[in-house]
């Protein structure tokens, strides 16, 4: 086979994720308890088509049939969460004891698949019964999360050394509690907003020292953030660094923090009276080492150094290529930039991937086909940037492609696609994409074909 690029590295992982909401469904099945994303899907107005996450690719009960599809393309690295409600069903206290053998058994099926599990702690859905008690509002939630950490860790060490602890922290605060888009819906004033952030902070802390106590030889352990991406207009000196001043500004609110052992004064300046409320000994927990840093990487700000030398993020013309997710601007290169600037900024060692793709409307199944020739662009496009990260000196040694199959894409629903494998929701019938075929190139070959 003809290759576009010399191989990847042979430690570079080559992976696919999801997410337990987004595939498992079972909402209410053997123990679990609600989440936030199982009462905000009724909220009249809140989901495209008022879609729930019931049933979603009913992974809970197919999950075999998942891997088999997995190993079947090349896939040995898997990016999944755990439910937190289905360990325990009111967010703490008791926990469900077939809630924890449903996990045993699917991380039993990834290892007869030959698929490593890469597990993140919590991807979005908070017990209700702690959103009842004040949510990421409230200081309870960290306890109530330090106890869970604790618990999966040391009921699944033994079958998971890769550990994620929080996916994308300005998710599931600023939106779900400033902006009011995602669950639990609400629309708290900057000071409780900045508060939630610190508490999701804490919560990181936790999930790494949980993984230092009780992961065992060999864990790792890292946050996922989808930081704020610059790319400079032109690779000139001085667009490199105004893009870097602007993604350092931009991401002080959580990559400046883990790293930095406190808020940076420039944050303190920025939000003022509204800070969040910080105690003793917080950043020491916020701030403890990481062995890699993930990077959910889908789009980016164009910045060039403005006529005073400032950085100017410049706003995209309405032709400018997107795929049919709105906020997902076509722009790979975002890729090669967020990598190097965390490297060069924060110094990493190890960075991962641990998200990239893209969502579309309409892919239907034609003749058994999906040709999303689309999503087969989209992944070359980003492929190069990685290939040209490596070659440069970056550390990057991962990339988990979002999805390896369509599923509930919170509160665009069933609408948006992003699986490399179709899902068809009404019969759970998978249908491997053409996305899919080329991706399985790209991991028998380990080069960009
Ligand atoms: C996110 C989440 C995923 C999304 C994906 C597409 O990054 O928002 O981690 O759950 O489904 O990114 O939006």
């Amino acid at each position: 086979m003809l290759t576009y690029s010399s191989p990847f590295p042979s430690t570079f992982v080559f992976g696919v994720a999801a997410a337990s909401a987004q595939i498992e469904g079972a909402a209410f099945e053997d123990g679990k308890g609600e989440s936030i994303w199982d009462r905000f899907c009724r909220v009249p107005g809140a989901i495209h088509d008022a879609d729930t996450l019931d049933v979603a690719c009913d992974h809970y009960h197919r999950f075999d049939e998942d891997f088999a599809l997995m190993a079947s393309l090349g896939v040995k690295d898997y990016r999944l969460s755990i439910a937190w409600p289905r360990l325990y069903p009111d967010g703490d206290g008791q926990i469900n004891p077939a809630g924890v053998d449903f996990y045993h058994r699917l991380f039993a099926s990834m290892a007869r698949h030959g698929i490593r599990p890469w597990v993140t702690l919590f991807h979005w859905d908070l017990p209700q019964a702690l959103e009842e008690r004040g949510g990421w509002t409230s200081r309870a939630t960290v306890e109530a999360f330090a106890r869970y950490a604790d618990t999966v860790v040391k009921e699944y060490g033994h079958a998971v050394k890769d550990w994620i602890t929080l996916n994308e922290i300005r998710c599931f605060t600023w939106l779900g509690y400033g902006a009011g888009t995602k669950a639990p819906g609400r629309k708290e004033s900057a000071a409780v907003v900045n508060q939630t952030f610190h508490h999701a902070l804490l919560c990181h802390g936790h999930g790494v020292r949980a993984v230092r106590e009780h992961g065992g030889a060999g864990a790792r352990v890292g946050l996922t953030d989808n930081c704020d991406v610059s790319v400079p207009v032109t690779e000139t000196p001085a667009d490199i660094a105004a893009a870097r001043a602007w993604f350092v500004e931009q991401n002080l609110h959580v990559l400046g923090a883990i790293h930095g052992k406190g808020y940076a004064p420039r944050y303190l300046e920025r939000t003022g009276p509204d800070a969040p409320f910080v105690r003793p000994g917080d950043f020491d927990l916020i701030s403890l080492p990481t062995d890699f840093l993930g990077l959910n990487i889908y789009t980016a700000t164009y910045v060039r150094a403005g006529r005073d030398g400032q950085p100017e993020a410049l706003p995209l013309p309405a032709n400018y290529p997107r795929a049919d997710s709105p906020w997902l601007n076509l722009v790979p290169q975002a890729i090669y930039w967020a990598s190097r600037m965390v490297h060069e900024e924060y110094g990493h060692r190890s960075i991962y991937i641990t998200e990239n793709g893209c969502g579309y409307n309409e892919e239907p199944v034609v003749g058994g086909e999906v040709l999303d020739l689309h999503r087969r662009d989209y992944l070359r496009s980003h492929l190069r940037e990685m290939h040209r990260a490596i070659a440069d000196g970056i550390p990057l040694d991962g990339y988990f492609l979002w999805s390896f199959i369509d599923n509930y894409e919170w509160e665009d629903g069933y609408q948006r696609r992003f699986g490399i494998v179709h899902c068809d929701f009404e019969t759970q019938v998978r249908t491997p994409k053409l996305s899919a075929r080329y991706y399985a190139a790209v991991l028998r070959t380990r080069c960009i074909v």
